[in-house]
């Protein structure tokens, strides 16, 4: 079993980057990328790709046309293929049975009959999308009631990248993690990665242990970053100060370093849905401790994002109204044009609703992504939002800057020009503490950061 020609259906923040560089790093293997919506290919066809992500462009430049192809013929590219990479969404379903928690797995199952109905021969089968454990089985079951000759492998290989470090993590994986009942089956799927992955990072596990570790790594990364910014709440109210605790605390290799930062709450499109599916699967096995635990982690990051807007209505004096608030940073994190479950959507419409005029800059997100992002979400009134094309027009008039996503390009503001076009007493939050602080304070303005010692004019 070799894997020669690769099909990968849906064309998004995954299955893009993370098939630009198989492409890139195994250039005897055809990949076709496809997917049902012509716009998102026609934009990864042209040079203005429709995913933002350092180092991107540069590796589909250098394979595309070659051996890595876009396309929205679903159907030819899955009879091509001898391996199929499932990687379209999974989102939280909105309606019937386990609404507002279980994944909607209308999407898996559409392409999994038509790979069903397509593929020739024998055809590896890659679940790429977060899945509730158990999927596989449906994918099975699906695939197991063709005939014609046709046979299967199902495996299960989860995505680990993280938006805005996706091509330095796939070129680079702490691990990859291969889940299937058929040895020869993940040996060729390894096969594939072992063109770069050092073959000690390349595990192997059972398919149901694939699935859960997904979810697992997610909840537990999440978990991190709720329980931190639990403590930045604690911080503000005794004194203490967030980053100086999680230095600390870091420090012990039991905890280590990583995603201690307090923010206004972790954001992206996996993290709240696939703790919810956790929560549900637990609740479906009976295990309602289990559920109630997880689904703590979101509740306690939805608290952050309302008490971040709750801080910035309270220090302008109780009201916001008729108040120009600029924005900085609409993402949910530095370096994506991501703006899925963005905590800038809770504090923007909680801004709003208390009658603020936001105005919005983010180098990589629209305009158009930010007002669909928050119609999206909730009501909202258009006459009070302004994108604006730099962050020094967005300061400008402003009673507060609010920074929520940490750019770098934040750390270098001209203070002294925004301190003098804003109106005073004037304040800067800085959900990212990402701000030299002290300086700013000099210029006379306030400045209240997540987790930190109150605003002290130095
Ligand atoms: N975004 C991340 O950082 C990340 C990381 C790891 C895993 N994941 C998981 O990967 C999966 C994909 O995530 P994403 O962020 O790339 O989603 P996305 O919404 O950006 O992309 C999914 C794509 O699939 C396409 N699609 C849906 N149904 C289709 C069908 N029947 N045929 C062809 N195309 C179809 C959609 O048009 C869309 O372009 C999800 O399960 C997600 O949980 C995401």
């Amino acid at each position: 079993m070799k894997i020669s020609s690769i099909c990968c259906i849906g064309a998004g923040y995954v299955g893009g980057p993370t098939m630009a560089v198989i492409a890139d790093r195994c250039p005897c293997i055809r990949v076709v990328v496809v997917d049902i919506n012509a716009e998102r290919i026609a934009a990864w066809n042209s040079d203005s790709l429709p995913v933002y992500e350092p180092g991107l462009e540069e590796v589909v430049r250098r394979a595309r046309g070659r051996n890595l192809f876009f396309s929205t013929e679903i159907d030819s590219s899955i009879a091509e293929a001898n391996c199929v990479f499932i990687s379209v969404n999974t989102p939280t379903k909105t309606y019937g049975k386990g609404a507002g928690k279980a994944s909607d797995l209308r999407y898996l199952e559409a392409c999994t009959r038509r790979i069903a109905q397509f593929a020739r021969g024998h055809t590896l089968v890659v679940e790429k999308s977060t899945l509730p454990v158990k999927s596989a089985e449906t994918v099975q079951a699906i695939l197991s009631v063709v005939s014609e000759g046709k046979t299967f492998d199902v495996l299960s290989n989860p995505e680990f990248l993280a938006e805005g470090s996706a091509i330095q993590d796939l070129f680079n994986p702490d691990r990859v993690l291969i889940g299937g009942q058929c040895s020869e089956a993940c040996a060729a799927l390894a096969a594939v990665y072992a063109n770069w992955v050092p073959l000690d990072r390349i595990l192997t596990t059972n398919l149901w242990s694939s699935e859960m570790a997904k979810l697992t790594a997610n909840a537990f990364l999440a978990q991190r970053v709720s329980s931190i910014n639990a403590i930045s709440a604690f911080c503000e109210a005794t004194g203490a100060d967030v980053e100086e605790v999680a230095q600390a605390i870091g420090k012990d290799s039991r905890i280590g370093p990583k995603f201690l930062k307090a923010s206004a709450g972790f954001g992206g499109s996996c993290f709240k849905k696939d703790i919810l599916n956790l929560v549900y699967l637990c609740e479906h096995h009976g295990l309602p401790e289990v559920a109630t635990y997880w689904e703590q982690v979101v509740i306690l990051n939805e608290w952050q994002k309302h008490r971040v807007a709750r801080t910035v209505v309270e220090k302008l004096f109780n009201t916001v109204a008729g108040k120009r608030i600029a924005i900085l940073g609409f993402a949910f994190k530095k370096d994506t044009n991501d703006t899925r479950e963005t905590p800038a959507i809770t504090v923007c419409l909680d801004l709003l609703e208390e009658g603020a005029q936001l105005a919005v800059y983010d180098p990589k997100v629209s305009k158009a992504s930010v007002l669909s992002a928050l119609a999206h979400a909730g009501p909202t009134s258009t006459q009070q939002i302004f994108s604006v094309p730099s962050a020094l027009e967005a300061c400008a008039g402003a009673d507060a800057v609010v920074v929520l996503t940490d750019w770098d390009e934040f750390r270098t503001l001209e203070w002294m020009t925004i301190a003098s076009s804003m109106r005073q007493p004037a304040w800067v939050f800085d959900t990212r503490n990402c701000l030299d602080a002290q300086f700013i304070r000099k210029l006379g303005i306030n400045l209240w950061g997540v987790g930190k010692p109150s605003n002290t004019k130095k």
